[in-house]
């Protein structure tokens, strides 16, 4: 099964993939995560995208869609996968398209998370990822066991860099501009399915997985 995961900054792309890849044996694959570490590596990939993440601008399609291409090539996403986060822009979308076409494949369903922009800024506030695995929590809505350690990896839990309230009003922005598009774009394809984001996070993986069995 090939998923895409549409949504704004904080729509809850990043808990619903994991949790679908969990349940469903297929990969989660974020952009975002692959950026972030990258940067952790100190790739040259990583600091480039760092010039835009710290702005809360999209990194350039030309260093994105290959990295994404490649990866759905991989032995392990063979029997489908969940990105989250790519496609963004049209470009992006009909680099996807393209590549999937070639080998006759296609993308069975594209979820659009829908929560309203006054919603995702009280969430970032609270979010907390994992430095060591990614990991996302909140500190209300999806709190880890022990404060500030990762339930998954024992990781030490931080804020990130793009998290700032000024930086996330710039990624909504961003957001509505160049990424929204994409719900007319996979509507047109037919496999576009809405979700009510601003369920509770076991409510919504429901919804998820009804559309998905
Ligand atoms: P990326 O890492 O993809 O960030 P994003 O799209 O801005 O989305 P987030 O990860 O912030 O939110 P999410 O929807 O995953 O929400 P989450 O599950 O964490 O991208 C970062 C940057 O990288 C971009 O700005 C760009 O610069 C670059 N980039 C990445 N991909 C790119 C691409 N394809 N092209 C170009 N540039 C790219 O949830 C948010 C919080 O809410 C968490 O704390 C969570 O616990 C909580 N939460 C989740 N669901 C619920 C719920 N139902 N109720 C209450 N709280 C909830
Ligand atoms: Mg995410």
């Amino acid at each position: 099964m090939k998923i895409i995961m549409l949504g704004a900054p904080g729509a809850g792309k990043g808990t619903q993939a994991a949790q679908i890849a969990e349940k469903f044996g297929i990969p989660h694959i974020s952009t975002g995560d692959i950026f972030r570490a990258n940067l952790k590596q100190g790739t040259p990939l990583g600091l480039k995208a760092k010039e835009y993440m710290d702005k809360g601008l999209l990194v350039p399609d030309d260093l994105t869609c290959d990295l994404v291409v490649d990866r759905i090539a991989q032995p392990d996403a063979a029997n489908g996968y969940v990105l989250d986060g790519f496609p963004r822009t049209i470009p992006q979308a009909e680099a996807l398209t393209k590549a999937l076409d070639a080998r006759g494949e296609k993308i069975d369903f594209a979820i659009d998370v829908e929560v309203p922009d006054e919603n995702i800024v009280n969430r970032m506030g609270g979010r907390r990822a994992c430095s060591k695995c990614g990991a996302t929590y909140h500190i209300v809505f999806n709190p880890t066991k022990v404060e500030g350690v990762c339930d998954a990896c024992g990781g030490e839990l931080i804020l990130r860099d793009d998290d700032k309230p000024e930086t996330v009003q710039k990624r909504l922005g961003v957001y509505h501009d160049q990424t929204q598009p994409l719900i007319d774009y996979y509507m047109a394809a037919g496999v576009l399915r809405e979700v009510d984001g601003t369920q509770e996070i076991g409510k919504v993986f429901e919804d998820i997985t009804a559309i998905l069995s």
